[in-house]
Formats: C-alpha cells, sequence, structure tokens
C-alpha cells in the first residue's frame, strides 16, 4: 500500500476515540501532526468515534466528558471546525448503515487476524481460559469493519494514523476490494499516511499514557500542572554537576514547547550544571506559556457544552450531506 502525502489529496479523514481526556502525549503524537495534516487537505474530516469507544467506555457520563473533552482539545488547539468537519460519529447513522452491509461482504477470517482481537485471544490463552473468546465482545471483533465504514464512506483518500491503525486501514481497503468485486465499482480505496512518530515520556520516563497513569493532561489549572511537572522522577545527581541533556524527560519534553534557541539555552545550562528544581520551574513555565491561548479556548468550551455540541452538531449534518451521494450509490449498488 502506498503511503501518500495529504498534501497531494483531495480528502484527508481521521477519527479519535474519546476514551480519555487528552494528555502531553497524545498533543505531541496525535494532535498537532493531526491539525498540520488537515490543514494541507483540500477537505478534512475529523470525527470522534464515540461509538468505537463503546468498547471499552459504557459508562453514559464518562463518554460525554471524554467527547466533549477530545472536542474541546483539538479546536483550542488550532482544528478549524469551518474548513475541517468535525463530528460526532454517532451523529451519522449512514456509518452505521454502510458497517452493516460491509460486513455481509467482509470474510470472517479477516478479522480473525485483526490485532486487537488476536491480542484479547493470546491474553486468554496465556491465562490459559478454557473459552477463548473470553471477555470479547462482538463490538471489538467487528471494531474494524466500523472503521472501514468510517472511512468509505466519504471517499477519503488519506487516513493519517500510527502505527497501531495502520492494519485497520489496510483492513478498510481489503473490505472496499471486496465489496467492489460484488457490487461493481462504487467504493474508492484508501491510503493511510503513517505520522513520524516521537514517544513522549511520561511522569515515570516510559511512554507517556493513560493506562500507565504516568500522563500530565493538557489543560490542567495552574498549580495543579506545576505539582504535576514537579513529580517527574529525575536522579540525584547534584545541582552543579553536568548533566547530559539528551535521554532526559525534562529536557524531552521542554523541547516539544520551544524554539531551537531555547532548547539549546537549556542544553547549555545541563552542561554548566543546573538544579534538578530549576528545570522543572523552567518547564512548567514554558507548557503554560505554550497553551495560554488553548487554555483560555478551552476552559470557554469546556464551560459552555452547548457551544460543543452546536458545532459537532453542524458537523454532522455536513457529514452527512457529504455522505449522501456514496450512501445513494451503495444502496443502489446492492439492492438493485
Ligand atoms: P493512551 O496510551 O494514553 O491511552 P492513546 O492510545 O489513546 O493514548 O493514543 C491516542 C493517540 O495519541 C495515538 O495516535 C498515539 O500515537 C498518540 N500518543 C499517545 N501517547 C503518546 C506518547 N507518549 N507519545 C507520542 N504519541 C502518543
Ligand atoms: N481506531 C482508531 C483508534 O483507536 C480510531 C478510529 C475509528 C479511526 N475510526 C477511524 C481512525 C477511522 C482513523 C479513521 O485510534
Amino acid at each position: 500500500m502506498q503511503a501518500t502525502k495529504p498534501s497531494e489529496t483531495k480528502v484527508v479523514l481521521t477519527g479519535i476515540k474519546p476514551t480519555n481526556h487528552p494528555h502531553i502525549g497524545n498533543y505531541i503524537g496525535a494532535i498537532r501532526p493531526g491539525i498540520e495534516l488537515v490543514s494541507q487537505a483540500e477537505h478534512s474530516l475529523l470525527f470522534i468515534a464515540d461509538y468505537h469507544a463503546l468498547t471499552t467506555v459504557q459508562d453514559p457520563k464518562e463518554l460525554r466528558e471524554y467527547t466533549l473533552s477530545v472536542a474541546a482539545t483539538w479546536i483550542a488547539c488550532g482544528l478549524d471546525p469551518e474548513r475541517t468537519v468535525i463530528y460526532r460519529q454517532s451523529d451519522v447513522p449512514e456509518i452505521f448503515e454502510l458497517a452493516w452491509i460491509l460486513s455481509c461482504v467482509t470474510p470472517k477470517g479477516l478479522l480473525n487476524r485483526s490485532h486487537a482481537y488476536k491480542a484479547k485471544v493470546q491474553e486468554n490463552q496465556t491465562a490459559e481460559k478454557e473459552d477463548l473468546d473470553f471477555g470479547i465482545s462482538m463490538g471489538l471483533f467487528s471494531y474494524p469493519v466500523l472503521m472501514a465504514a468510517d472511512i468509505l464512506l466519504f471517499n477519503t483518500d488519506i487516513v493519517p494514523v500510527g502505527e497501531d491503525q495502520v492494519q485497520h486501514v489496510e483492513v478498510a481497503r481489503d473490505i472496499a476490494q471486496k465489496f467492489n468485486r460484488v457490487f461493481g465499482d462504487v467504493l474508492k480505496l484508501p491510503n493511510h499516511f503513517l505520522k513520524a512518530e516521537s514517544v513522549v515520556p511520561g511522569l515515570d520516563g516510559r511512554k507517556m499514557s493513560k493506562s500507565y497513569g504516568n500522563h500530565i493532561p493538557l489543560f490542567l489549572e495552574s498549580k495543579k500542572m506545576r505539582k504535576m511537572i514537579m513529580k517527574i522522577i529525575t536522579d540525584s545527581t547534584p545541582p552543579e554537576a553536568p548533566k547530559e541533556p539528551k535521554g532526559s524527560v525534562l529536557y524531552t519534553l521542554y523541547k516539544e514547547f520551544s524554539s531551537i534557541n531555547q532548547a539549546n539555552e537549556l542544553a547549555n545550562l545541563y552542561r554548566e550544571g543546573v538544579g534538578w528544581g530549576e528545570v522543572k520551574q523552567m518547564l512548567f513555565e514554558r507548557i503554560e506559556e505554550y497553551f495560554k491561548g488553548p487554555a483560555l479556548t478551552y476552559n470557554d468550551l469546556i464551560s459552555h457544552p452547548e457551544k460543543i455540541d452546536a458545532i459537532l452538531k453542524d458537523g454532522g449534518m455536513r457529514a452527512r450531506d457529504l455522505a449522501e451521494p456514496t450512501m445513494k450509490k451503495v444502496r443502489a449498488a446492492v439492492r438493485g
């Protein structure tokens, strides 16, 4: 499969599962590059994959909270809802109609080979469970079909994803090919675009992840953010001892939010000898400064959820309009 540059293409689409409040790792690894990519495309769509999240988030209050938080974060960080159609997956019923139709041409074996399902089966094997499908819902199993519908409904050219989602875009391609073989040439074959992965370390130096509990949420209130940054684990090197910036969590994070000059200044301080407390204070101030504008927008949106609902509702209607021509063709192709 060919990975094409978004700037050479027409329709760029990506989805985000609302399973947490976005953290700094999500920002650097997904949100910042995602906004850059969609801004280069002729048409772009970004949606909150709330029904995909249902495989794990089954508390409606939580689902709504994360949905609003993810949408507000992307908008606060620069996603322009006028330019990019931003919507909630569950507001576009055509996706689920298409998902069913696609599931009828999808070989079950294709889904048996899907990595999320295989990983769960493997877990059961390791735990010596008698039923290898223990704890696996149909939603988890058919997750890639729904994702194929998300993508194929909009004649998507490019899907920017992280490494772990490449297989799902390939499955979408396979399913589209199968559909076209059975019903005629209706669905466009998408390509993935692999984002350059920079792994952001968390408080304990491992990859920042909600599942490790070592993440720094994006829009923390100032005092809490400072406290959080003070928690970043450092070694016991005394302040005056020269230090190596490379590989230091504090330096790695600082660099993400500063100019080359600012990063070089900190690297020099490291080499001259600087106390970790001082570096942490610098990092805190850098992050505060960097997110000052976005935090204002985020807080305004989060305290007025009706504004986010209105943006998503409008996006949902635009998405349905965009989906209609494909859905008409699909219905005509399958129903005769
Ligand atoms: P988490 O591990 O906290 O559950 P997700 O798996 O929901 O995060 O990640 C969502 C997106 O954010 C993915 O595109 C992933 O590549 C990116 N991402 C998450 N954590 C990091 C990190 N530590 N460094 C870089 N990118 C990350
Ligand atoms: N599966 C993706 C993830 O876990 C989210 C997603 C759902 C998605 N539908 C999509 C991504 C369509 C790109 C295109 O991150």
